[in-house]
């Protein structure tokens, strides 16, 4: 079968259209046709040549599509089944898998994350080429061959774009919040950087009952989003010292919870420094390959402090997906504010410009 793809040849190339060939699904894979993606910025870490990987490739990690054919052996999904795509692909066999954290699954770090499938092969094909797909998922296309546990059914009349979400920002950021941090109620929060992820994070939190939540991002547009997602107060990064904000904010003691959501050192450092003792931050941005950040442990001892990192919201897709949909359809999530675009496939490349100048909360493509 043919169909069309944004296709990525590596840094400095846009994304182009075309056709490519999907095989059939093996063992335990299925094909999907796409109803909707989200544009990360994990996406555009690759586009900028921040993370390396192999060309060319299909990119799009955040999808929710349709099942039209299984493989042998899949016995947990069926043709017309609803499923949002999960780009960890748990293995279900792993000590990670076995102890309830699939999101840390060795398997899937070992094949998804270098955008091949369990057996270490690919589905698509340009000409006699193999085509990678980005995290076992590769949503920037029209169909995709995906493990089954890559692929979370969900219930039948969803809006897709909202799906497409939950398969990246929202369970990685409502996740952040409500299972890694996780928040508690009556405490203080700090989320700084506010586009999709972090604007799920504020979602996230508010759900917990904090005393306050400190949004920090460089846009206004932004700023007025993450109100609108449960924010209390506001702090424009620009001309200000973003950890004497966070304090002048919390009587000068800091926040018991900071969350960061950009992946750069300088605003890891500064979650982290907004810290009151015994706070924790969590690293939820990640950064360009090599880079490293720089902490004092001497504070970290006398003042009790956490740092950690949040890998998809240390979630279970296979029950968080649901759970989180369910939150959101009874007013708890206002997870529509983040769909700020909608495209077609074709006019992929506007998303990333749109994401460099920090404009839209998230770009979601849809599929006829
Ligand atoms: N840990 C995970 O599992 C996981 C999952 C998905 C994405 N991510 C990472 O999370 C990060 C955020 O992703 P996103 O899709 O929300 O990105 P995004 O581009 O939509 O949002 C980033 C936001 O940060 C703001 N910003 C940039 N520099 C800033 C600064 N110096 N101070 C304050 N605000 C600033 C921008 O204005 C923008 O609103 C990326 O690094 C991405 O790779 C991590
Ligand atoms: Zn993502
Ligand atoms: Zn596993």
């Amino acid at each position: 079968m043919h169909f069309k793809a944004a296709v990525f040849d590596g840094p400095g190339t846009p994304l182009a259209i075309e056709e490519l060939s999907v095989e059939s699904p093996r063992f335990g894979e299925v094909l999907v046709r796409m109803t909707a993606s989200g544009v990360c910025h994990s996406d555009y870490h690759v586009v900028l040549g921040e993370w390396g990987a192999k060309f060319p490739l299909v990119l799009g990690h955040e999808g929710a599509g349709v099942i039209v054919e299984t493989g042998p052996g899949v016995s947990g999904l069926q043709i017309g089944d609803a499923v949002a795509l999960s780009w960890t692909p748990s293995c279900r066999r792993c000590r990670y898998c076995v102890s309830g954290r699939p999101q840390l699954c060795s398997n899937a770090v070992a094949n998804a994350y270098r955008n091949v499938l369990p057996d270490g092969t690919t589905r698509l094909r340009r000409n006699d080429d193999q085509v990678y797909s980005y995290l076992s998922v590769g949503s920037f296309a029209e169909y995709a061959v995906v493990p089954e546990s890559g692929a979370v059914r969900i219930a039948d009349g969803v809006d897709p774009a909202i799906a497409a979400l939950v398969g990246c920002a929202v369970t990685t950021g409502v996740g952040a919040a409500i299972n890694t941090a996780p928040v508690a109620p009556g405490s203080t929060v700090a989320v700084i950087g506010a586009g999709g992820v972090g604007l799920s994070t504020i979602m996230g939190a508010a759900l917990q009952a904090p005393e306050r939540i400190i949004a920090v991002d460089l846009s206004d547009e932004k700023l007025d989003l993450a109100r609108r997602a449960g924010a209390t107060h506001t702090v424009h990064a620009r001309d200000t010292d973003v950890v004497e904000a966070i304090k002048d904010l919390t009587g000068g003691d800091g926040v018991d919870h900071a969350f960061e959501a950009i992946g750069r050192a300088e605003t890891i450092e500064q979650a982290y420094a907004s810290l009151a003792p015994g706070g924790t931050a969590v690293v939820v941005g990640q950064v360009p390959t090599g880079v490293k950040i720089s902490i004092d442990p001497m504070v970290m001892s006398g003042r009790e402090l956490t740092l950690t990192g949040s890998n998809y919201g240390s979630s279970r897709p296979s029950i968080d997906f649901a759970r989180i949909l369910g939150l959101h359809s009874r007013g708890l999530l206002p997870l529509d504010l983040l769909v700020d675009r909608r495209i077609q496939l074709q006019d992929i490349n506007t998303a990333f410009d749109a994401m460099g100048q920090g404009t839209a909360a998230r770009t979601v493509i849809e599929f006829p």
